[in-house]
């Protein structure tokens, strides 16, 4: 059997010093780029020693990550799953070392609630809604139908999922919006190296759809990169095409002054300072709130240009 002390993740090292592995999506999105940069931001302030790893939008990087943290004995781990499925293998083995789980941001699809302490991020579905919320109220007295292609996160991410499901539902019962195309643009802007993004998603929607009235994206990178796709076909976003988006990053807040971006439904990744306390608190065994949830905003078009100054990513 294991030495001493051996099998409880809950000792701490040298000094009563946390240590924690944090297992990161990857740096899809400004998004991203602004929640890692609070999390290290936070844990130096926080003292607590950080294990960073980026998982590069792949599931199987982070449960290795997961499993490497396991190893080192690391007295805490948060991370932000790619997808929502998959994890209750590698979530047991965390617990049968006595490693207490965070999850940041992303939410995991499973039975077995005791395979993590805590939820700390947002509340995608509410996102979803007040997008379509916008929608609707925007073609209160306009005549349908309203053509809406859509541009969905990483297939099978909570975000994805739960913004889909929610604007879905917020325009349901109103006849006159459909949904003609919907599809993954993996939430990035361009092309990298494999798969097709937020651009290239939306140059094939304009090939293959005549009439699009609103683009809804699931995050501002697509939506960004969707812009550049609609100019480059001679349309104006905004006003050919409204556009709507998630996540409040400040090249959107831009886009929203040119009038290329009509709202933004605000997700926010400044999550690390209240990580730490999460962490802080599992790690002395305190008890913490089964999901603790972040404030957000929406913000209009004519809202941005005041907004601008403020936006801290
Ligand atoms: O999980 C949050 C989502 O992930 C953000 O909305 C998106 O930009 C990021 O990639």
């Amino acid at each position: 059997g294991p030495a001493p002390g051996q099998a409880s993740g809950a000792k701490k090292g040298a000094g009563g010093r946390i240590t924690m592995g944090f297992a990161q999506v990857g740096a899809e999105s400004g998004w991203r780029t602004a929640n890692t940069k609070s999390v290290q931001e936070a844990a130096k302030k926080a003292g607590i020693e950080l294990k960073f790893s980026d998982a590069q939008q792949k599931q199987e990087n982070q449960i290795k990550a997961i499993r490497t943290f396991i190893q080192q004995k690391v007295d805490v781990i948060a991370f932000s799953p790619v997808v929502e499925s998959g994890w209750d293998t590698v979530l047991k083995e965390a617990k049968d070392a006595g490693i207490p789980v965070i999850l940041t941001d992303r939410a995991v699809d499973t039975k077995d609630t005791s395979l993590y302490k805590t939820f700390l991020g947002s509340d995608f579905v509410k996102e979803g809604k007040a997008a379509g919320e916008w929608l609707t109220a925007a073609y209160a007295n306009e005549q349908g139908p309203v053509n809406i292609v859509e541009l969905q996160g990483t297939t099978g991410s909570a975000p994805a999922n739960d913004r889909k499901a929610g604007f879905a539902e917020a325009i349901r019962a109103d006849g006159r919006f459909r949904i003609v195309a919907s599809q993954s643009g993996e939430f990035t802007r361009a092309k990298g190296k494999t798969r097709a993004k937020g651009k290239e998603v939306m140059q094939a929607f304009l090939k293959s759809q005549k009439d699009i009235n609103v683009l809804y994206a699931h995050n501002d990178d697509m939506a960004l990169g969707a812009i550049q796709a609609i100019e480059e076909s001679g349309k104006k976003p905004g006003t050919d095409i409204k556009v709507i988006s998630v996540d409040g990053i400040k090249d959107a807040f831009v886009a929203m002054t040119e009038g290329k971006i009509n709202v933004v439904v605000e997700c926010n990744p400044l999550l690390g300072d209240q990580l730490m306390e999460l962490a802080k608190k599992v790690v002395a065994g305190e008890s913490v709130p089964a999901r603790v949830e972040t404030q957000e905003g929406v913000f209009p078009q004519d809202k941005a240009a005041a907004a601008l100054p403020s936006r801290k990513y």
